[in-house]
């Protein structure tokens, strides 16, 4: 049986005290509400129905940024949770199916969770998701009956026995389509808040004759976001479970704590990420890759037996083949560098092509932007950059060429040629000795006043 979404994301987060709407706050380089969105992918949902309100132009760009057939709908007035749910309605007609209802700040619920809420669906007509809380505060208590879900209980409206549950409401919650929509067209808003709670959803299907039941989760999955703290703490806890995952898929660090990474980090088995190094998001580093300390890496492939680092920097479009080297304070933009090619030191290549083998000297730097547009460089394979090189673009360097050091190139240079724009040097016999006793004898009159 097939699946729909319906991604609550309309609240207005006061306490993160942001521009950003809240679900746009990022988390391992992707917006909370991606998180959300990615999680529930595993199950192949029909239909995603993203509920917004705050922010909702936004909102809305970012849900069809991940989803491009997401459907937005508006919640005008923020009502409660159940409310929300039903701005679904229209969303959902004609779907039947299973509808799962998630927090856009939510970020950490994983597929494997809610697979089980969807076959524990098969037996129970409502399933919730719940977990035992370390500290319960302010959350909805579930209230049991054996394996039977009687009730949620927010906790402005609980008794003292009920405040003494620890097992609590996730906000996650899983039903029939029709029968959801149905269930939620009978609550109520007399309650403490005065707001339609999707909790009542349960009480009102026991009523019915329906069952309701709990899966319960790890509480690190159900850990929502609410402020800046929580944000920080959420982003501590993601880039702890990242590098753990890919430490156990075979990747070396010797520094874990000091590595960062984003949602879409790929690294592959054996692979060394040295300490300080930051991934930022759309990187692949293939097996057998070695990223050196201080390096700063985004949108870029790094393929086996590459060398990058220490301090290099890889913007979008780099494309490293393999057993190529980067090297310090070198920086690689919009650029495919082919096979065993090393580019050492204290350069820039940007928007440009280098062939296999060819060895680019320090201090080159390809001039790929006039101001107003960008050009690109092409060098072949088996080719030589002199250091402190300028390569002018648009510019062509050819196979088995070379460029002299301190060339402006300006002009393309043929294959196997060698090209050289410099003047000639010239040597003045016993200058130097006569300019620095000139200079001496002018600092000590200086010091003498
Ligand atoms: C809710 C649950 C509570 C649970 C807790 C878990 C209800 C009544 N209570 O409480 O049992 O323990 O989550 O975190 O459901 N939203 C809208 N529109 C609205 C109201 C809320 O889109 O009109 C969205 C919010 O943006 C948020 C989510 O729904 O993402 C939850 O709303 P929130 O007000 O934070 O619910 P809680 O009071 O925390
Ligand atoms: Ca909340």
């Amino acid at each position: 049986m097939s699946t729909a979404l319906v991604i609550l994301a309309a609240g207005k987060g006061t306490r993160m005290d942001s521009d950003l709407p809240k679900v746009l706050h990022k988390v391992g380089g992707a917006p909370l509400l991606h998180h959300a969105m990615l999680s529930a992918s595993a199950l192949e949902p029909a239909r995603v129905v993203v509920v917004t309100g705050h922010g909702a132009d936004q909102v809305e760009a970012a849900a069809h940024d991940f989803d491009a057939d997401a459907i937005a709908v508006r919640q005008a007035e923020q009502l409660g949770t159940a409310h929300a749910v039903l701005q679904a309605r229209e969303a959902l007609a004609g779907f039947s199916g299973d509808v799962i209802v998630l927090y856009g700040d939510t970020p950490f619920i994983t597929s494997d969770t809610l697979e089980k809420m969807i076959s524990s669906r098969k037996q129970n007509d409502v399933v919730v998701l719940g977990f035992d809380a370390a500290d319960p505060g302010r959350y909805g208590r579930l209230v049991m009956q054996g394996d039977a879900l009687k009730r949620i209980v927010e906790y402005k409206d609980a008794s003292d026995d009920e405040r003494a549950i620890t097992f609590c409401n996730s906000g996650v919650i899983c039903a029939e389509s029709a029968t959801l929509v149905d269930l939620l067209d009978a609550v109520g808003n007399d309650n403490a808040s005065g707001e339609y709670y999707l909790t009542d959803i349960v009480t009102i299907a026991n009523a019915r004759g329906l069952s309701a039941t709990a899966v319960s989760c790890d509480e690190a999955e159900t850990l929502g976001i609410n402020s800046r703290s929580e944000l920080a703490a959420a982003e501590a806890l993601f880039q702890r479970s990242k590098r753990q995952s890919l430490i156990e898929d075979g990747v070396i660090m010797q520094a874990p704590e000091t590595v960062f990474l984003s949602f879409d980090t790929i690294i592959g088995r054996d692979a060394e990420i040295e300490p300080n190094v930051v991934f930022a998001p759309g990187v692949t580093v293939e097996s057998g890759a070695r990223i050196r300390a201080f390096s700063h890496l985004e949108g870029a492939h790094v393929s086996r037996g590459a060398t990058v680092g220490p301090f290099a920097r890889l913007r979008p479009g780099a494309e490293l083949a393999e057993d190529v080297h980067i090297g310090n304070f070198v920086e690689i933009k919009n650029a495919s560098i082919d096979e065993g090619a090393k580019v050492n030191h204290l350069t820039y290549v940007g928007d440009a092509e280098i062939g296999a083998r060819s060895n680019v000297g320090a201090g080159t730097i390809t001039c790929n932007y006039d101001g107003v547009m960008k050009h690109k460089t092409t060098i072949g394979r088996d080719s030589f950059i002199g250091s402190n090189t300028l390569l002018v673009a648009p510019v062509t360097v050819g196979h088995e060429a070379m460029t002299a050091t301190g060339t402006v190139v300006t002009k393309d240079v043929p294959d196997g040629a060698m090209a050289i724009s410099r003047t000639d040097q010239t040597n003045k016999q016993g200058f130097a000795r006569k300019l620095f006793s000139i200079l001496r004898a002018k600092k000590a009159k200086q010091a003498k006043g």
